[in-house]
């Protein structure tokens, strides 16, 4: 296991997976997942878990758009028997008369939620809002639902938990009703999850804040290598090559798709981020290389035939990096599965911020 810089005993606070999503601790998340999935699946499943947050209250401040993210965070709330505040759009907050972020933070978290999930187009937005938390307020947990172009870990812990299921798929191992998380890790634990893989990440990796906490943690597994497959301008930033290469991953960066496609085990997607883009050349430049950056039905056939294709989405519908036929037609493609985790996943964080003991009985 590489080294972590946080302990596995879990975080404090939601910021960003290079801190707070130690290996040791997901592996005792994805299980906690597979709990609630099968407790959803059941009136009294369901009934059981409305018990464990009543009363409690999560202001959700989405600053910057979202589907599935904000509803999803909204809902597992609501089947968690919690109340939601919910802001959607800086234009509806007082940003939108000048104040400050430090401010919006300020008001929001003095209005005492029990938990604050945060999206922002500030970088540092959940970061800030943790230490004005702990400053001011007793410390309640904040949850980066998405800052700027650097963090979603919520999203990566929703991903690596996809991963984990197929892999349980993989190699016969399913979670039964009876079996202990102990008894499911034993067999297909994080050492063995990427073990070996090729990893494929594009198109946009400088600007994506879901491709960036994605090759974060991934690079944290022994795995044997990840491929950027980038426009020049999208390309990873120094910090990430920075750490891979601390953590002695091999990495390359090509803008050839094409001769990649037979090496990669998965495939990890995403959307050009042209809203930060800072000029309007880049974003006809890059507008112009899309095509070469697309996932097609022809394109999925030359991978691996286990290659799995991975999107947070959105999808964006010009540029279309993964097209319809390979979205709803391809088995290799899991991005239904990775957004209907959103709920499950959001569930077990709150269970962990808010009710320790719930969190460490699911089975
Ligand atoms: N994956 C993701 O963050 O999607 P939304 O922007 O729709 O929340």
């Amino acid at each position: 296991m590489k080294s972590e810089t946080v302990t596995a005993q879990g975080p404090k606070h939601l910021l960003q997976v290079k801190g707070d999503c130690h290996p040791d601790w997901m592996n005792s998340f994805f299980p906690k997942v597979a709990a609630i999935k099968r407790k959803l699946r059941t009136r009294e499943g369901k009934y059981e878990l409305r018990q464990l947050l009543q009363g409690r209250i999560a202001n959700l401040l989405f600053l910057e758009s979202s589907t599935r993210t904000r509803t999803s965070f909204d809902m597992a709330a609501k089947l968690l028997g919690m109340e939601t505040v919910v802001t959607s759009g800086s234009d509806n907050t007082s940003r939108a008369k000048g104040e400050t972020l430090r401010n919006t933070l300020l008001a929001v978290l003095g209005t005492r939620p029990d938990i604050f999930v945060l999206r922002d187009a500030d970088d540092d937005a959940a970061k800030i809002a943790a230490e004005l938390a702990e400053e001011y307020y007793g410390g309640l947990p904040v949850i980066n639902a998405g800052s700027g172009k650097k963090h979603h870990p919520s999203q990566t812990q929703g991903d690596h938990t996809t991963l984990w299921e197929h892999a349980c798929e993989f190699r016969g191992i399913f979670v039964s009703h009876h079996e202990q998380p102990a008894d499911v890790l034993a067999r297909c634990g994080p050492e063995s999850l990427f073990s070996g893989l090729t990893i494929g990440i594009g198109a946009d990796v400088f600007f994506s804040r879901t491709a960036r906490s994605f090759a974060f943690q991934t690079a944290k597994y022994p795995i044997k290598k990840i491929i950027f497959v980038t426009d020049p301008l999208l390309a990873p930033p120094e910090e990430l090559k920075e750490y891979l290469t601390e953590l002695g991953i091999p990495f390359e960066v090509t803008g050839n798709l094409d001769s990649v496609l037979p090496l990669v085990d998965i495939w990890y997607w995403g959307r050009p981020q042209a809203e930060r883009f800072e000029t309007e050349t880049q974003r006809e430049e890059v507008r112009m290389r899309t095509p070469r950056f697309q996932i097609t039905l022809e394109r999925s056939e030359r991978m691996k035939p286990t290659a799995l294709i991975l999107h947070p989405q959105p999808i964006n519908k010009e540029s279309l990096e993964i097209t319809p036929d390979v979205q709803y037609g391809s088995k290799r493609c899991i991005t239904r599965q990775q957004s209907d985790n959103g709920v499950p996943v959001r569930m077990a964080d709150y269970l962990w911020f808010l009710n320790r003991e719930a969190f460490n009985s699911l089975s």
